[in-house]
């Protein structure tokens, strides 16, 4: 038996299948600087295209010139809105059902828009020739403020659609005005409300940021007049997506086009939306018919591409003295900037906010919406999140937390008394969400243990007074957060994009000698999806990851999928390998039952072979079956050895976490030091333990740079600070804490191998966490709520106006 036993412990240990810590593949080629990126591209004849920029926020556009440009040397084209209006290419569609001029034509509406494309032998003419084009503005009063949007003499941003009074999701209330989205049950909020013992209220500022992936945007077009046929190598977290909307808005036959998204430099949802630029350079190679190549300076990204965030929350709980919460009451003012390009799925103008009941069972709540038009860069992407989770975790942490401060009540008993129970899942949420999977207890109290919570306390009590009796000027701050994140949009019945279901798909080959090459719909942006998938397959059906290859990024060969982001790729894509790879195991089956002459319930799975029940000297692995596949078929039954599958979830997945941060804050200078950084995850079944704690490691650096100094931030005239990494926080090494990871495993019920998704589920409790640590240093002066980020500089304004500074 022991001999059997290891046996099979070495063949499992070969396949490096699930819960191995297996290498990165990928990172043989990264980390030899053999990547292939969108700027590695050179094609013969290649021109590069360049934008001229409004200097101004609002602006009436009196006139273009563009001669001066066009007389330089080098420069082959200008393009303008006049170009592109006959082609009806000025404006293009954009994922929340608005329209965002590719091109200013009579207006410009946030600075840095884009107003004019050259196109030049290279990028240096290119961007020289930007300023000799001769553009006259008329400045216009900005709104900076979204509070201001919907005053009754605010400016009319959107001229193009102010008298369409219902927008893509209902009415709208002024020309300003985006859309009103509410859920819950108003009355009965209400009601618990006026009656209740404790409320808490406040206007919680998750404020505007960037996902400010290393690689800029960029693309490279390329289009074949005699085939008729365009090929369009770009950043692209959607290919398929990227190829119907350019399909949809050309014209040119879908077959027709090729999209391709090769090795891209980070993602975190910058790279989900279509750009002006991705049009331009089209239209710059249809009309040209020679490639035409955008990328994309980090000006550019920081400024115009798609940001993140920018909502203000006014939150509201009641509770019982006793600290049991009875109701959630949100109201959210959402900054989408100029256009509405907001990358959600259609149905869902916020996203997922209404995941903002978070952790707790929470028996009523209602969260409303409003959406309004500002002078600022347009987008609203989930900065490493599922759509607005962070913003809605943001609110119910920091809420919690204000509660258990007013009730006087430990801030992680009250999480603990307010929990949703093991035995309550599936949970529906008084919001309308239905929980697959959860322990919540036993993660928090794992945590609480780890971290030793009880003794932090009493040395933060040690410290309070020593500060009071003015002994220390060092504040200390005990940071939690209980999360609950939503991934893997989604099932069809609530989520789409453009009216395509949100599915996603594997395609499995398996070749004569048993090696394999396996196709997704989903692309990797860094989270390692070469290494992963490849040991979904391995476990499923016996073959070496190393002798699985997987591709993503190619419509041409790739099937059909809705990309990556939101942590969706595990949760669905690698749901539909776990469910292809099962078809591939049936079939196998079949051909191991004819080989070996026996009945198919003859036969059992044995790590990489189908054996003969009770007789394990008679079987057959993988590897001989494939090779029978293709050379000896069972009767009737078709050669070969493959399997796609599209899949769509039942449901989401709820991965959820407990993070605990102490930090240190000497009040004199407002410098906070993160001491200990505690974070424990659950997504469920644990694919690659290596992988998911480096995903938990970026997830929380980006975490601790919006919640401590990362901002987008607009003066009154509506000029964009921080569109630089001069001034834009980017963390690296040297300001990065140290991570302390952790674990608890409770499996998705829906998903095929029980998996949730990880990669944004640090990013989603970090945030919160870090600012409650900030906002418990303070809390006993009665500094209130402290809005983020929490720069040295803000925090030493708080020293000074609670008076702390000697
Ligand atoms: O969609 P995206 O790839 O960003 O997110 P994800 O599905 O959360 O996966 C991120 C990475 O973590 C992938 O390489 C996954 O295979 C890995 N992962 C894992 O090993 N185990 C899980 N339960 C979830 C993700």
């Amino acid at each position: 038996q022991t001999r059997i036993d290891q046996d099979r412990a070495e063949r499992t240990e070969k396949l490096q299948g699930m819960g191995c810590k297996r290498k990165r593949v990928e990172d043989i080629r990264f980390t030899q600087g053999k990547g292939s990126y969108v700027d590695d591209l050179k094609l013969p004849g290649m021109l590069f295209g360049d934008f001229v920029r409004s200097p101004h926020a609002h602006a009436r556009i009196k006139s273009i010139d563009t001669s001066r440009a066009k007389a330089l040397p080098g420069v082959i084209a200008v393009l303008t809105a006049a170009d592109l209006k006959p082609l009806g290419l000025h404006y293009m569609p954009t994922l929340a059902g608005d329209v965002q001029a590719v091109l200013a034509e009579e207006k410009v509406l946030f600075q840095n828009q884009e107003v004019a494309f050259v196109i030049a032998v290279d990028r240096y003419i290119a961007s020289d020739a930007t300023e000799l084009v001769d553009v006259e503005y008329e400045a216009l009063p900005c709104i900076v403020d979204p509070f201001k949007s919907m005053l009754p003499d605010a400016p009319i941003l959107r001229e193009d659609i102010q008298d369409k009074m219902t927008g893509a999701h209902g009415p709208r209330k002024h020309p300003n005005h985006i859309f009103e989205w509410m859920i819950g049950d108003k009355e009965a909020t209400d009601a618990v409300f006026a009656n209740a013992d404790v409320t808490i209220k406040e206007m919680l500022v998750d404020h505007r940021t960037h996902p400010s992936p290393l690689e800029t945007c960029q693309s490279v077009a390329s289009f074949d007049k005699v085939k008729g046929e365009l090929t369009l190598w770009g950043t692209f977290q959607a290919p398929h997506v990227i190829r119907t909307v350019v399909s949809l808005i050309s014209g040119l036959p879908e077959h027709k086009i090729h999209v391709i998204a090769p090795d891209i430099g980070g993602g975190f949802g910058n790279k989900v939306g279509a750009y002006a630029g991705y049009v331009c350079s089209v239209v710059g190679s249809i009309v040209l018919g020679v490639p035409v190549k955008w990328v994309e300076d980090r000006m550019e990204n920081l400024s115009t591409t798609s940001f993140a965030r920018d909502y203000h929350m006014t939150t509201e709980l009641a509770a019982t003295k006793e600290g049991k919460i009875l109701a959630m009451r949100v109201h959210v003012l959402a900054d989408h900037g100029a256009f509405d390009a907001c990358a959600d799925p259609s149905k869902w103008p916020a996203g997922f906010m209404n995941i903002c009941t978070g952790s707790y069972d929470i028996p009523v709540a209602h969260l409303a919406v409003d959406g309004v038009y500002t002078n600022k860069a347009s987008g609203g992407v989930a900065y490493r999140c599922s759509f607005r989770v962070t913003e809605a975790v943001f609110a119910i942490e920091r809420a919690v937390e204000l509660l258990a401060h007013k009730l006087g009540m430990d801030a992680a008993e009250l999480r603990i008394k307010n929990f949703i129970k093991a035995e309550q899942f599936p949970y529906q949420s008084a919001l309308g969400w239905e929980y697959d999977s959860g322990d919540y207890h036993t993660a928090m109290k794992k945590a609480m243990d780890t971290i030793g919570y009880k003794e932090l306390r009493e040395e933060q009590a040690r410290k309070r007074e020593a500060f009071t009796r003015g002994e220390t000027r060092e504040l200390m701050g005990i940071g939690i957060s209980f999360f609950t994140e939503i991934v893997g949009a989604g099932p069809a019945k609530n989520c789409d994009i453009l009216g395509i279901a949100m599915f996603d798909s594997a395609e499995i080959r398996i070749h004569p000698t048993g090696s394999v090459i396996a196709r997704m719909g989903t692309k990797s942006q860094g989270q390692g999806h070469e290494t992963t998938y490849a040991q979904i397959i391995a476990t499923e059906i016996g073959i070496p990851a190393d002798d699985i290859m997987i591709e993503e990024g190619n419509t041409d060969t790739a099937p059909y999928g809705l990309g990556t982001y939101g942590s969706r790729s595990t949760p669905v894509a690698g749901a539909a390998t776990a469910v292809a790879a099962r078809k591939i195991k049936a079939k196998a089956q079949m051909i191991a039952a004819h080989m070996l002459e026996v009945h198919e319930g003859d036969l059992e799975w044995d790590v990489d072979r189908f054996r003969v029940k009770g007789l394990p000297e008679k079987f057959k692995t993988m590897k001989e079956i494939a090779w029978a596949a293709y050379n000896s078929p069972p009767p009737n039954m078709e050669p070969g050895l493959e399997a796609v599958n599209y899949y769509e979830p039942p449901n989401m997945t709820y991965p959820f976490g407990a993070y605990f941060c102490v930090m240190d804050i000497d009040v004199d200078t407002g410098v906070a030091k993160t001491r200990r950084f505690y974070a424990l995850d659950d997504c469920g079944t644990r694919i690659n333990p290596m992988i998911i704690e480096g995903q938990v490691h970026g997830g929380l650096t980006e975490a601790f740079a919006c919640a401590m100094g990362q901002e987008i931030r607009y003066d009154e005239q509506g000029n964009v600070m921080g569109a630089s990494f001069m001034d834009f926080f980017l963390p690296t090494a040297v300001e990065t804490p140290h991570w302390e990871t952790d674990h608890t495993v409770t499996p998705s019920p829906h998903h095929p191998i029980g998996a949730k998704g990880v990669g944004e589920s640090p990013h989603v409790g970090g945030v919160p966490c870090f600012s409650n640590a900030v906002n418990d240093a303070y809390a006993f002066l009665g500094a209130g709520h402290i809005q983020m980020p929490h720069d040295a500089w803000r925090l030493w304004k708080v020293g000074e106006k609670l008076n702390l500074h000697q």
